[in-house]
C-alpha cells in the first residue's frame, strides 16, 4: 500500500506562529524607529536653553534682523558655536526661509509665529534666502548669513548698533528726539503739543508753574529730561515721563547740542545757533 502523505496544509491557510511573529516583529521595528526618531525629532523641533535670539521678518521682497539691543540689520550675524534661535513673522504673505548649507528651511506664515534654530560650527558667509514663491521680486529675497567668533560677533553688533558711529553729535540729538519719542509731544516749528515746542526753548526764560524764572541752560535742559517734574513749565501739564535710566549722559550731551542749533536764543555758550539774519552764513558750514 503507499504510504499516505500525511496532508499537508491546504494552500492559503495562515500559519499562525509565522503570522504572529511577523506582527510582532513589524511592530517592534515600528516602535524602535519612534523611539530612535523621537529624540531627533524634538532636537529639531524644539530649541535648547542659552539660545541667542534673533528675530527674522520677512516681507516682498526682503528680510530684516532684529538683534536683542535693538538693533536692525539686513544680513544676518551669527556668534560660532552658540545654538542661534530665530523667531520668524511674516509682514505679508507667505515666506520660507531656507539656508541650504545649514540644513535650515523653514515656513514663515503671515499672521502666525513661527521659530527655527540652528548653531553654526564653521565661520563663513552662508547664502539665506527664501525658497517660497512670493511673488515676482521673490528670487530677489537674498542675504547673507555671516557666523563669526563670538568676539567678532560681538565687535560687529557694537559698532554698527553705536548711534555715535559716524554722525556728529548734533544729528545724534535730532536722531534721538525721533527715536526715543520726544516727537509726539514737542514740535520743532513752534506748535504747542503736548509739550512745549524745542524751536527757540533752549537760552530762553521759562516760565514755571509756580511763578518763578529759570533760564533753559544745559543743566536745566538735563534737568528736564532726567526729572521732568521738578520744574514744571507753565500752561503744560507734568505728564513727561521722567528718561533717568532710558538715555546716556553722551546722549543728553548731543540733544542739547541740537537743541542749540534750533534756537535763537542760545546766548555766547550756545556756538551752534544757526544765524537767523543769514549775514553770517559761511560761518555755519565751519561747525
Ligand atoms: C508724553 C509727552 C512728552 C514726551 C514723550 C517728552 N516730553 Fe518733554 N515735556 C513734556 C511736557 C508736558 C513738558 C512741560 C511740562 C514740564 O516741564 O514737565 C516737557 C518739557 C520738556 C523740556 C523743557 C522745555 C522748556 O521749554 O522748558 C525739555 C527740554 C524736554 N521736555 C525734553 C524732552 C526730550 C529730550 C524728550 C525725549 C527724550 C521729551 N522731552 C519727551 C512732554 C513730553
Amino acid at each position: 500500500m503507499g504510504a499516505e502523505v500525511p496532508p499537508s496544509r491546504p494552500a492559503g491557510r495562515p500559519n499562525p506562529a509565522l503570522l504572529g511573529a511577523w506582527t510582532l516583529a513589524a511592530a517592534a521595528l515600528a516602535g524602535w524607529a519612534f523611539v530612535a526618531g523621537f529624540g531627533g525629532f524634538l532636537d529639531q523641533a524644539v530649541a535648547p536653553f542659552g539660545t541667542y535670539d534673533i528675530a527674522v521678518t520677512a516681507r516682498q521682497w526682503s528680510w530684516s534682523f532684529t538683534y536683542p539691543n535693538g538693533w536692525t540689520a539686513d544680513t544676518l550675524h551669527v556668534p560660532l558655536d552658540r545654538p542661534v534661535r530665530l523667531t520668524l513673522a511674516s509682514e505679508d504673505v507667505m515666506h520660507g526661509l531656507s539656508v541650504p548649507a545649514l540644513r535650515l528651511s523653514e515656513a514663515i506664515v503671515p499672521g502666525r509665529a513661527g521659530e527655527a534654530w540652528f548653531e553654526a560650527d564653521v565661520a563663513d558667509t552662508f547664502e539665506l534666502r527664501s525658497d517660497i514663491y512670493s511673488g515676482d521680486g521673490y528670487s530677489g529675497m537674498r542675504t547673507a548669513l555671516i557666523a563669526e567668533s563670538p568676539a567678532a560677533f560681538d565687535a560687529w553688533l557694537t559698532r554698527v548698533s553705536d548711534i555715535f558711529s559716524g554722525r556728529t553729535d548734533v544729528e545724534v540729538g535730532e536722531l534721538l528726539y525721533n527715536r526715543k519719542g520726544c516727537v509726539a509731544c514737542h514740535s520743532l516749528d513752534g506748535t504747542k503739543r503736548v509739550g512745549p515746542s524745542f524751536l527757540d526753548a533752549y537760552g530762553h526764560e521759562v516760565e514755571t508753574r509756580d511763578g518763578g524764572r529759570v533760564l533753559a541752560d544745559d543743566a536745566y535742559i538735563r534737568e528736564s529730561i532726567l526729572e521732568p517734574n521738578a520744574v514744571i513749565v507753565a500752561g503744560y501739564e507734568p505728564v513727561m515721563t521722567p528718561y533717568a535710566g532710558q538715555i546716556t549722559d553722551r546722549e543728553i550731551a548731543a540733544v542739547t547740542a541740537w537743541l542749540k542749533t534750533l534756537s535763537g536764543h542760545g546766548g555766547a555758550e550756545a556756538a551752534a545757533v544757526p544765524d537767523t539774519t543769514g549775514a553770517d552764513a559761511g560761518q555755519k558750514e565751519t561747525e
